[in-house]
């Protein structure tokens, strides 16, 4: 399918999303956001596709947030209508998804990395959710994950102050995996995803939906939902592979069964 604002390129078992406006900075609008999802909805359906890598095109932004100049004039029904949906869809999203950060991640580009399963980012990216400069707030999950993830108290900090956080921090904050030279971004998110891609697709599929759960659930409930996913993996012909591979000494060939 082409897309207008996002570029899809299938390397096989990878593939790589670039949001496609530099001299935006990657700004989303509505249809960078559709776009996205049908783009990322249309890998997941693709076997031969184990784990997807989002970045943006330039060197200067992985994404400078939401589209000011289309959002200035909306009414607040119009936001709620049509800017949510397609978020839910991307977090919906089964594979993996890794965030490649070359530079800004600010308001919507950091929240679009936080929809991200792990997030590698160059020395120079900067994180925050500047929304407070604009006399709004976040919209898409930044308070909610922030929250979550860093705690209140630097959730509060990014949010009530708008100022850009730099790699170094977010890592020390669990946030970014890992950070890596000027320009490296896209090369290293890629080496990650191949790795992803050589384990076993449903054990993957399964971690992060045991992983997200813990958002969502109790202790209580999510030990039992994971107790029944372990299970569930027994059932296919990559556990039995995996560990007939360990006994034989030899390295599993993982077909996605
Ligand atoms: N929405 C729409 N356009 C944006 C944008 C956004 N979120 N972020 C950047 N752009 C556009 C600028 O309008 C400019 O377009 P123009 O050349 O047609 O005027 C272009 O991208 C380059 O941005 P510019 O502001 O000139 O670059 P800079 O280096 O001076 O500043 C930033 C970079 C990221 C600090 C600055 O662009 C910025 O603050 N962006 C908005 C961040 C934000 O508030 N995001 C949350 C939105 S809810």
């Amino acid at each position: 399918m082409p897309y207008e604002n996002i570029l899809v390129e299938r390397e096989a078992p990878i593939a790589t999303v670039t949001i496609n406006r530099p001299n935006k900075l990657n700004a989303i609008n509505w249809s960078v956001i559709a776009e996205l999802a049908d783009a990322l909805e249309e890998l997941d359906r693709d076997d031969t596709i184990r784990c997807i890598v989002l970045t943006g095109a330039g060197d200067r932004a992985f994404v400078a947030g939401a589209d000011i100049a289309e959002m200035s004039g909306k009414s607040p029904m119009e936001m709620l209508a049509g800017a949510f949906e397609n978020w839910d869809r991307i977090r919906r999203v089964h594979k993996p998804i890794i965030a490649a950060v070359g530079g800004y991640a600010l308001g919507g580009g950091d929240e679009l990395a936080l929809h991200a399963d792990l997030i590698i980012a160059s020395e120079k990216a900067k994180f925050g959710q500047p929304e407070i400069l604009l006399g709004i707030m976040a919209g898409a999950g930044g308070t909610q994950r922030l929250a979550r993830t860093v705690g209140k108290y630097r959730a509060m900090d990014l949010c009530l102050t708008g100022r850009q956080a730099t790699a170094q921090e977010m890592h020390e904050w669990g946030v970014v995996n890992r950070i890596v030279p000027d320009g490296q971004h896209l090369e290293e998110a890629k080496k990650l995803a191949g790795e992803i891609a050589a384990k076993a697709p449903l054990a993957v599929r399964l971690n992060k939906e045991a992983i997200l759960a813990a958002y969502n659930t109790t202790l209580e409930q999510g030990l039992a939902y994971e107790k029944r996913l372990f299970a569930l993996l027994f059932s296919t012909q990559d556990q039995k592979e995996g560990m007939a591979a360990f006994v034989e000494k030899r390295q599993a060939t993982f077909k996605g069964s």
